[in-house]
């Protein structure tokens, strides 16, 4: 039986797909095609993501551009470069939150915060970083237990689009609700609005919250560590990936971590069966939070 987890969509993504390059029916071929196009002509590497989710993806491409088929969609692409554009940013899913899996931040400030407060300067690294809010989240966590003035966040992601989004910091009134009720689920006690602006119709995020942050591209398909982190947040990234990207993506954050650094993954992601495992403990199997111990 193939090992499948969901996504976040609840649809099963398939871990063990074989390479695109084995796939044999002709959908697939044309996908595997495409994918070697996009890696060819825009350099961005999707042929190791778990095959099921990716396809669903492109599909949902090929309907929105009219396009008929995989080919026609490539064909497309190759003649337009807005649409190579969409299909590249349609092919990553971009969903997030602030104080997503608020648990997960509870136990960032119960069993986390002492410990990193021991380093004079704490380098942290939040890898897939979409358009921020996670980034956000923790820069406001790290400011509440007096630790922010300290650190250097690098929040990374292989989109230029949704970093843009993210260092811009702005994000609708219409999510404030249930970020404000994350926040506090996470343990936050002060008032929300402090850390923001409002208008009608959007919220900026104060200016210290991004002044220690480094905004950057950055692809855990291809691309080497830039430095050695105290913590890694890649949450609700490698669900995406198959199993060979996954064990890529683990030795580079097993290779960049310090030793007692912290690991932070997504609610259906672990660092278990991958060769890294017997390298960490759990701080919170529950909450996927790990420590490296060796
Ligand atoms: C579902 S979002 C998760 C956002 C955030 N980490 C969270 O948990 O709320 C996944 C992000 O991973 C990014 N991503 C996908 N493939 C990537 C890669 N190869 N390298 C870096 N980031 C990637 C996507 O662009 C997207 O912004």
């Amino acid at each position: 039986m193939p090992k499948t987890l969901p996504d976040e969509s609840g649809a099963a993504v398939q871990l063990d797909a074989p390479h695109p390059k084995l796939c044999a029916d002709s959908e697939t071929a044309e996908l595997c095609l495409l994918l070697e196009t996009i890696f060819e002509r825009q350099g961005i590497d999707f042929r190791d993501y778990a095959h099921s989710s990716l396809k669903r993806r492109v599909l949902r491409r090929v309907v929105e551009e009219g396009a008929g088929s995989i080919a026609g969609l490539q064909r497309l692409a190759l003649a337009d470069p807005m649409r190579m554009e969409r299909l590249v940013t349609g092919l990553t899913v971009h969903t997030t939150s602030m104080f997503r899996d608020p648990g997960f931040y509870l136990v960032l400030r119960d069993q986390v915060v002492s410990i990193l407060r021991t380093y004079p300067f704490l380098r942290l690294w939040v890898a897939g970083c979409s358009t921020g809010e996670e980034v956000y989240s923790l820069a406001i966590l790290l400011h509440e237990a007096g630790l922010y003035q300290r650190c250097r966040i690098y929040a990374t992601d292989v989109n230029d689009a949704v970093l843009a989004k993210a260092k811009d910091g702005i994000f609708p009134l219409s999510v404030m609700q249930e970020y404000t009720r994350n926040y506090q689920k996470s343990g936050g006690q002060r008032d929300f609005t402090e850390y923001y602006t409002a208008d009608s119709k959007f919220v900026v995020f104060r200016p210290f919250l991004r002044e220690n942050v480094v905004f950057a591209a950055h692809n855990l398909a291809g691309d080497a560590s830039f430095n050695e982190f105290h913590g890694i947040f890649c949450r609700n990234v490698m669900i995406y990936f198959n199993r060979r990207l996954q064990d890529r993506v683990h030795q580079l954050f097993h290779d960049s971590l310090v030793t007692f650094g912290y690991l932070g993954l997504g609610r259906s992601e672990s660092v278990r069966f991958y060769p890294s495992e017997c390298g960490y403990e759990a701080v919170s199997a529950r909450e996927r939070l790990y420590r490296k111990i060796k």
